[in-house]
């Protein structure tokens, strides 16, 4: 059989770990794909950089645009990013009857619902298995692997540098912004990190999975993101001396009257796997009601990882090519026309709904009374209190000093609730500080 003849818009560090991987294991993919995968074109500006990498293997062009006029490309791999000339050259592929490969999460948490609704419409297939965690093969676990379970929840450690520097944090004792420029320095950091620390690729991802898992439209607008750029080295060691690690998780539940879906730092027991997850490395957690918790880990960035998913969606497009798009694995799992039991997509919940634990510390004036006065509004909130860790005085303001740390966990609660109690803790005279408040996850 002729082999799918690639398009590939952009050769960066993904693209060319793609070239090489397709040239390198050529052999094997042929024969798991049934024929043969050739990227026969490339794009990009660059494209003395772009003929450094294919020679004369692929014609390389300088507009995108050669590739999608091109009647023998069959699928276009799109390795751009971002929302902005990306999204014109996806959906222009998809109206030129080309199926397509992204690994832009960005593009597909904020307008997937409009990308996958004109593939649908043009019959061609659009494939994102590298936008989510790089290597690992997370959206075909949850879309294929787990097709039995009712989903009950997902969480993630879905992006590397947060990870790395949260790592540094805890094993260096040292602040957010010391450990953000060295990671910038070693390259860990982009120059430009906001979109990572802030968590909204993190969110990104978390919207793609949240989707998959509960078959709802993506919708990055309803979730709720909180990157990590207020944690302190003190709360780092705070969390630790009760049992926990710091990861910031992308997490997506299903509850009584919708889908939680939220992107923030999390306390999360020490014993898990997922807490030890390390440096950059992204590991994922999916419960179902069958399976009960299974785990993936590996690389969620990088060359050849995130090849490594570029590929096996080609390798799944080579396979399905000439497939009735209605038998073809759906994008987002669900067939496009069910609804869940009810006959509606269950609605992503407002943070005041959600249902979690928190750790809260309060630095307080150390006299008599002040910790019964915070458990006592506490109780009156009905929110029901794991754990209390004070420390001395002198250890948190040097000798001689009047202010402590009051560090609580609580039970679960709803959001709304804690907001409330928090507020009035803060007005009391004998709080000094804004007070810090991080959700916590058992994983259990
Ligand atoms: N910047 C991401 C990370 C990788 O640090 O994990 C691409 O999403």
């Amino acid at each position: 059989m002729k082999p799918i003849q690639v398009g590939l818009l952009g050769i960066g560090t993904v693209g060319s770990g793609t070239f090489n991987v397709l040239e390198r294991n050529q052999d094997e993919i042929r024969r798991r794909a049934g024929r043969g995968i050739e990227i026969a074109m490339v794009a990009d500006l660059d494209t003395a950089r772009a003929k450094s990498v294919v020679g004369d293997k692929a014609k390389v062009v300088g507009d995108a645009r050669e590739i999608i006029a091109n009647p023998d490309i069959d699928v276009v791999v799109e390795l751009i990013g971002g929302y902005g000339i990306a999204k014109a050259l996806v959906l222009e592929a998809i109206a030129a009857g080309k199926h397509v490969v992204t690994a832009n999460k960005a593009l597909l948490a904020v307008h997937g619902t409009e990308i996958f609704k004109a593939a649908a419409e043009k019959g061609v297939i659009v494939a994102f298995e590298a936008a989510v965690a790089g290597g690992i093969p997370i959206i075909k676990a949850l879309r294929e692997g787990l097709t039995a379970n009712e989903i009950q929840w997902v969480a993630g450690i879905i992006n590397g540098t947060t990870n790395f520097i949260l790592s540094e944090m805890r094993d260096k004792g040292l602040d957010f912004d010391v450990v953000l420029k060295e990671a910038q320095r070693l390259g860990y950091a982009e120059a430009d990190p906001t979109f990572d620390i802030e968590g909204v690729d993190a969110a990104h991802k978390a919207t793609l999975i949240s989707a998959i898992a509960f078959g709802i439209p993506v919708q990055f607008d309803k979730a709720y993101v909180e990157g990590i750029t207020k944690l302190s080295a003190a709360d780092i060691r705070y969390a630790e001396q009760l049992g926990y690690r710091i990861k910031l998780l992308g997490i997506t539940k299903r509850a009584d009257k919708g889908i939680e879906l939220r992107v923030h730092p999390s306390l999360v027991p020490a014993k898990r796997l997922i807490a030890n997850v390390e440096g950059a490395m992204n590991a994922v957690v999916v419960y179902g009601d069958a399976v009960g918790a299974t785990l993936y880990y590996g690389k969620g960035a990088g060359s050849e990882p995130t090849a490594s998913a570029v590929i096996a969606d080609l390798v799944d497009i080579a396979r399905l090519h000439d497939a009735d798009p209605a038998h073809r694995v759906p994008p987002l799992a669900f067939q496009s026309h069910t609804l869940g039991a009810a006959g509606k997509d269950l609605p992503v919940l407002p943070m005041g709904e959600v249902v979690t634990s928190y750790y809260v510390r309060i630095r307080v004036s150390d006299e008599a009374g002040v910790l019964a006065k915070i458990t006592g509004l506490l109780a009156e909130a009905g929110i029901s209190i794991d754990a209390v860790l004070q420390r001395e005085a002198d250890e948190v303001g040097g000798e001689g000093s009047t202010q402590t740390d009051l560090i609580i966990l609580t039970h679960d609660t709803r959001e709304g609730n804690m907001d409330a109690v928090l507020a009035q803790i803060q007005g009391l005279p004998t709080v000094l500080a804004p007070i810090t408040r991080i959700r916590k996850e058992e994983l259990n």
